[in-house]
């Protein structure tokens, strides 16, 4: 299996401070795999650093070709598509419009039914609040959007940064069972996550951040029986 993602000894940070120290992390073709850690521990600075947000040293490849330097909307075009901590979705616009945006590097206007179809199936709710505007949503459905935008970026790699922070546990189910169809549809997902049980439980791997370098790396399974993964991120 080829390499979607290859980043090899990554290191970022903010003016004189420091956040990422030597980062190395693979995902390969039709994977899911998480990046699990505590708050701070520098998981959406290395997250900015793929999508061309944050300047760093060492390599980073995207489907064999170099990120270090590129813009991200090239980045975005090549496939590589975050949906931020923040969501960033436009609240005056409707979930349709939103929804349109995320779709304008496809020239094709069947192409973009076709994949709008595909989101609103995965996503039936944003069906039902089509003509809403965006911002009177709850937060789940605003985070739904944010990943429908995306996905209407057609994306090689989907970059998701904690979709269920402060999200109500009922919501964050159901979109982590849309989530769980995404990745068993096959697209190549990289997920952030500080709710280590949750994302252990879509992804087949993942590596664990602490203080900006990767402390613990293994199959989803190997990390849930592990003991420190289980004393310090699972309290038990
Ligand atoms: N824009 C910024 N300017 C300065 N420091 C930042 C900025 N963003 C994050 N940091 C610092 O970088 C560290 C890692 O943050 P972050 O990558 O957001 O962590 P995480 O996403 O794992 O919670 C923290 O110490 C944070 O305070
Ligand atoms: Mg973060």
């Amino acid at each position: 299996m080829s390499n979607v993602l290859r980043v090899s000894n990554v290191t970022a940070g903010y003016g004189a401070l420091r956040v990422l120290h030597g980062v190395n992390l693979d995902v390969a073709e039709g994977e899911a795999v998480a990046v699990l850690g505590a708050n701070g521990a520098g998981k959406s600075t290395l997250l900015r650093c793929l999508s061309g947000l944050l300047p760093f040293s060492g390599e980073a490849l995207f489907l064999e070709q170099s990120i270090g330097g590129v813009a991200p909307h090239v980045i975005a075009r090549r496939g590589l598509i975050q949906v931020p901590e923040a969501r960033h979705i436009f609240p005056d616009l409707t979930v349709h419009e939103n929804l349109l945006v995320g779709g304008t590097a496809m020239p094709q206007r069947s192409d973009r039914m076709r994949v709008l179809d595909e989101v609103l199936a995965l996503f039936p709710i944003l069906a039902e609040r089509r003509r809403q505007q965006a911002g009177s949503m709850s937060g789940g459905q605003q985070q739904m959007l944010a990943i429908g935008r995306a996905l209407m970026g057609k994306p090689k790699l989907l970059v998701l940064d904690e979709p269920s922070l402060g999200l109500a546990p009922m919501v964050v189910r159901e979109l982590y069972q849309a989530v769980r169809r995404l990745i068993d549809s096959g697209l190549t997902v990289l997920l952030v996550e500080q709710d280590v049980t949750l994302a252990l439980q879509v992804v087949s791997r993942a590596y664990v951040l602490e203080g900006g370098r990767v402390a613990l790396t293994g199959s989803a399974a190997e990390l849930r029986e592990s003991t420190h993964v289980r004393e310090h991120y699972l309290g038990c």
